[in-house]
């Protein structure tokens, strides 16, 4: 196999498949919407997660000024609201109005969380850093949606009910509902090693 290497380094795709993030702010009575790749968990306790955002989206001075967002995950049906929300900007449309996007009300922040979304979290913003041309917002979970039928008895999302929506860039979306999950304990790591 033969492995390329670029100097300096050439692509972003290399971290993807990815779930993408839709991340919703509310400053006043404007809501806003929009579509991120950039997400991760940061912490258990506190809770934390974080994504990054580009200061020139409409979305990235609401979260600035109102301290809150909320994170919203979504089903590979209803990919197409990623792409609406990450192709058109709330400084020229109200997305909310103009999808016709549904939303349930939160319980600790003021942004809304998605009617769509099969999980989402409400975030207190608790850092905001500079990385390059991206503000990476550290937010405090303060509470978590998720399908009640959604996940098994040890927290893992059940593919067959949420068919989670995996972005693998320019535009192109997975299903993952019929894949099959593979265990991999330490024994079963360890196994293949001495097999080889
Ligand atoms: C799949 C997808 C992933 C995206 N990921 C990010 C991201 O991680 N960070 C970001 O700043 N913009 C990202 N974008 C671009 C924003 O969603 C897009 O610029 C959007 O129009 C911003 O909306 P706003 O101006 O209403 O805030 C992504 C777009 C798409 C379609």
């Amino acid at each position: 196999m033969g492995i390329r290497v670029s100097v300096p380094p050439k692509g972003i795709y290399h971290a993807y498949p990815t779930l993408v993030a839709v991340v919703t702010a509310k400053l006043g009575d404007r809501m806003n919407v929009m579509s991120a790749a950039w997400h991760t968990a940061l912490s258990f306790e506190p809770f934390l997660y974080g994504v990054a955002i580009a200061p020139s989206r409409f979305t990235h001075h609401m979260i600035e000024e109102s301290g809150e967002f909320t994170i919203n995950f979504l089903s590979f049906q209803d990919a197409h609201y990623i792409t609406l929300f990450g192709r058109t900007s709330g400084r020229d449309i109200d997305k909310f109005k103009v999808y016709r996007v549904e939303i349930r009300e939160p319980v600790k922040v003021q942004a809304p969380v998605l009617a769509v979304a099969y999980a989402a979290y409400e975030c207190k913003v608790v850092q905001a850093v500079t990385t390059g041309d991206h503000t990476f917002f550290v937010g405090e979970v303060l509470a978590a949606h998720e399908r009640e039928d959604g996940f098994d008895e040890k927290g893992l999302p059940i593919l067959k009910v949420l068919d989670p929506a995996l972005y693998l860039g320019r535009n192109r979306y997975l299903s993952i509902r019929e894949a099959v999950p593979i265990k991999m304990d330490l024994e079963e790591a360890r196994k293949k090693i001495e097999s080889r």
